[in-house]
């Protein structure tokens, strides 16, 4: 190994020789490891992935499904999870210290994870705690650190997805009358709302300033909601929804919750990645469909329904950077190394973080 190999390696990253690979040679490689390893390896790819790389995945599906699967497959020695740095983390957690969780590229992280840190949580818990007693339980979106996933875990909460939040919400409110959600607004914002908790019930918890942002009697909250947001959802605006309105009377518009309120509210509906999908498979042929989600999965769906008339809700859409960070030269370097007897860019959460986070994993995937 010369000493651009050995920076290239103890950096993560990806190797030159890679790079400089047909599509050809890079697909061969991929399906010489999937045939060797077979069941010993399995490969989870979330829907906001690459084609490049969804051809590969053995399972699809938003993050619920992807956290249940990884839940239930005992078998695989390797999980190259094809999807973000949280989700590889949540896999982790999830399957047994026999498995090793592997991501493609260790730079995919989640901006949204990235706005709730631990110490911001921390000092914000113990400011919220002296304005309103034990009267609050934490909910963390799995779009979290599994720090943000232990802390929660430790104070008795539970985690959420877009495909869940209702439920859990509701089941939150069973436990404690408030409830602190971490770190989407909009998910958090949209979820009480649909709920029938009014706006003026919902505050805003800075962590930048360290304050509550609330104009109203403290009594009257019951939803703090951190003030995070996913940078590509948060791109979808009021604009979007006119100008389809006004250029497409007939379209329909479809959301993930992750978008702003008032985009969701002109909107026609709103769900999970896989709503999204089984909302446009299960319509009739000749229908139109705008979509407010990311734009790796709006292609695919366009590409899917040719007999459909399919947009994204925002014309200049770009898929989320960092799930585009794994790509097909990244996913065939990780395979290799698998088959190589190396394990690198492993996923590994420390205890007692991963016990605690697991505490939050498992009061949501009982409740299927
Ligand atoms: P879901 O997979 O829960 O729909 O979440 C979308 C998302 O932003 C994943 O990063
Ligand atoms: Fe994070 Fe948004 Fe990208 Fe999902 S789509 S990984 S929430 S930045």
């Amino acid at each position: 190994m010369n000493i651009f190999q050995i920076a290239e390696k103890q950096a993560s990253i990806l190797p030159e020789k890679y790079r400089l690979m047909s599509v050809k040679e890079l697909e061969d490689r991929a399906r010489e490891i999937k045939n060797r390893f077979g069941n010993r390896l399995f490969i989870p790819g979330h829907h906001y992935q690459k084609d490049e790389v969804i051809q590969f995945a053995d399972a699809t599906g938003d993050s619920l499904k992807l956290a249940q699967l990884s839940q239930e497959n005992t078998e695989a020695e390797y999980i190259v999870f094809c999807g973000v740095h949280f989700m590889a983390e949540t896999a982790d957690i999830l399957t047994s210290p026999r498995q090793k969780v592997i991501l493609p590229d260790m730079r995919a992280g989640c901006s949204m994870a990235d706005m709730a840190d631990i110490s911001q949580t921390e000092r914000a818990w113990t400011k919220l705690q002296n304005m309103f007693g034990d009267t609050m339980l934490p909910l963390t979106y799995v779009n979290s650190t599994a720090a943000i996933k232990a802390f929660v875990g430790r104070h008795g909460g539970a985690t959420v997805t877009s495909s869940n939040a209702e439920k859990m919400v509701s089941w939150a409110f069973e436990q404690k009358p408030r409830i602190l959600f971490l770190p989407d607004q909009h998910l958090g914002r949209n979820t009480a709302y649909n709920l029938g908790i009014a706006l003026r019930e919902m505050a805003v918890w800075n962590p930048i300033t360290d304050q509550l942002e609330y104009e109203g009697d403290l009594e009257d909250i019951k939803v703090i909601l951190w003030k995070g947001h996913c940078s590509v959802h948060e791109n979808f605006t009021i604009q979007n929804v006119q100008e389809v309105r006004e250029q497409y009377p007939d379209m329909k518009i479809i959301v993930h919750p992750e978008c702003r309120r008032e985009v969701v509210e002109l909107s026609d509906m709103a769900g999970s990645t896989n709503f999204i999908i089984d909302a446009i498979e299960h319509s009739e042929p000749g229908s139109s469909w705008a979509i407010g989600t990311e734009m790796n999965l709006v292609k695919r769906i366009i590409a899917l329904h040719q007999d459909k008339k399919i947009i994204s809700l925002n014309p200049h859409m770009c898929p989320c950077l960092t799930m585009n960070r794994i790509d097909l030269p990244h996913l065939v370097w990780s395979l290799e190394a698998i088959g190589e007897g190396e394990s690198q860019n492993l996923v590994q959460v420390e205890e007692p973080t991963a016990a605690y986070a697991k505490l939050a994993l498992d009061r949501m995937l009982e409740r299927p």
